[in-house]
């Protein structure tokens, strides 16, 4: 057992807090009121190499390991939740899918752009009826020979109108069920493909959050991921690496209402005292710095498995159901230390929790980590 991070790790720890306190920060109150995507924010995270981290320089990618990946995801969501769910679409969706399961030519042509942060990714499995259940596909990927032809709708899609590479899952055989599946990617300017209505969301409110239109679509053969049937596997091994850096948004968003929380606390005073030496705000405190360095272990861990190869599928579920868990119920706590200042955005934490909230639903909810991790605990 080594607790201690490496000499690089606390580089890329350094560098990303460093990114999220200065550059981060200023804007990200007027980002979340006017849900206005965090254009040149994500342009200079690419500058620093984290929209590809994990994948390998030859493909433009930092070539850097989950742990790392983890960190940093961790720092800029202390600070801005909507940029991180940017990042961690495209790394740990888009580009973690076509580096392991795409072929040479979708890698030059796709994977390339998007390590680098020249483009940005977008992953398409969510339907108005395939939300938990994402074996109903409803969108459909007939077979025409050299192409297949695309039709139907896709929800809540992240980088929605910011992407301009969709990894996008169909039908395209309804007999076979699940083995039926397919991955595609689609490229923004294809006829027949339109980005439509952006949510107004509680939370995360800087992220672009659209559903996507897909008419008659014409996608080469080229551009299917995998083997005929591929589809729903393709999604399911993804978004297992997924919720490791779902569960290190929230770990991030947990530690920033902390920190904020502990900060508040030494300033405020009330009953001729700082309101930290009241039992009620530090019994607060130290129930928030237990269950957010358990959530912590439980992330680290889970991104260590996935750089040993081990198989990482239920501790990815756990971190992420407990990370979210832990996002939650202390960033509510985190208002409550800062009072009426708490119900009001310039203190922070009231966007805190909005953000919380969506890591207990997207990619997969916690009612579908229970069911990933119930069925592996019941398989041993
Ligand atoms: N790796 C490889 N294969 C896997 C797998 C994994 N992690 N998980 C499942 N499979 C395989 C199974 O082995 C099975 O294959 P076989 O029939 O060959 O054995 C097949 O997939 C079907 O699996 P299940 O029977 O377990 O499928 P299920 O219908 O019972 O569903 C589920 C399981 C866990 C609930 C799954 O549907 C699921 O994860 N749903 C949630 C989807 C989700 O996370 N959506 C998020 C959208 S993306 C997003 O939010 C991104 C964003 O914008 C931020």
């Amino acid at each position: 057992m080594h607790f201690e991070l490496s000499e690089e790790h606390k580089a890329v720890q350094a560098a990303a807090k460093d990114f999220a306190q200065n550059v981060l920060k200023a804007g990200v109150i007027e980002r979340d009121e006017h849900q206005k995507f965090p254009v040149e924010e994500i342009k200079q995270l690419a500058e620093l190499g984290f929209m590809g981290m994990m994948v390998n320089e030859e493909y433009s990618g930092s070539g850097m390991d989950t742990l790392s990946y983890v960190l940093a995801m961790e720092e800029i969501s202390k600070i801005d939740a909507s940029t991180s769910v940017c990042m961690s679409v495209n790394n740990s969706l888009v580009c973690y899918g076509l580096q392991e399961f795409g072929t040479e030519e979708q890698k030059e042509k796709y994977l390339k752009p998007l390590a680098s942060g020249e483009k940005i990714g977008a992953f398409c499995l969510s339907e108005p009826e395939a939300g938990s259940d994402a074996t109903s596909q409803r969108t459909t990927g007939i077979d025409m020979g050299d192409h297949y032809l695309l039709n139907g709708t896709k929800n809540w899609i992240t980088n929605g109108n910011s992407a301009s590479i969709y990894l996008v899952i169909a039908q395209t055989d309804v007999e076979k069920g699940h083995k039926g599946i397919n991955a595609f990617i689609v490229e923004r300017g294809m006829e027949g493909f339109v980005v439509g209505a952006k949510e107004n969301k509680m939370g995360i409110r800087a992220s672009d959050t659209h559903t996507l239109l897909f008419n008659d679509v014409k996608v080469p053969k080229a551009n299917r991921i995998g083997e005929d049937g591929f589809g729903f596997k393709f999604a399911m091994k993804t978004l297992s690496g997924g919720r490791i850096g779902i569960a290190a948004q929230a770990l991030g968003i947990a530690a920033g209402a902390y920190e904020l929380s502990l900060a508040y606390s030494k300033e405020r005073k009330a009953f001729g005292k700082e309101i930290s030496q009241h039992q009620a705000i530090a019994f607060k405190l130290a129930d928030m710095a237990t269950e957010i360095e358990a959530a912590r272990l439980l992330v680290y861990k889970a991104a260590w498995m996935k750089d040993q190869g081990m198989n990482y599928d239920e501790a990815s579920a756990i971190a992420k159901l407990y990370a979210s868990h832990v996002a939650m119920k202390h960033t509510v706590e985190a208002v409550q230390i800062h009072g009426g200042y708490g119900f009001v955005k310039e203190y922070h934490v009231e966007r805190l929790m909005r953000d919380a909230k969506i890591t207990q639903i997207y990619e997969g909810t916690s009612e579908v980590q229970k069911i990933v991790i119930s069925r592996s605990v019941l398989s041993k």
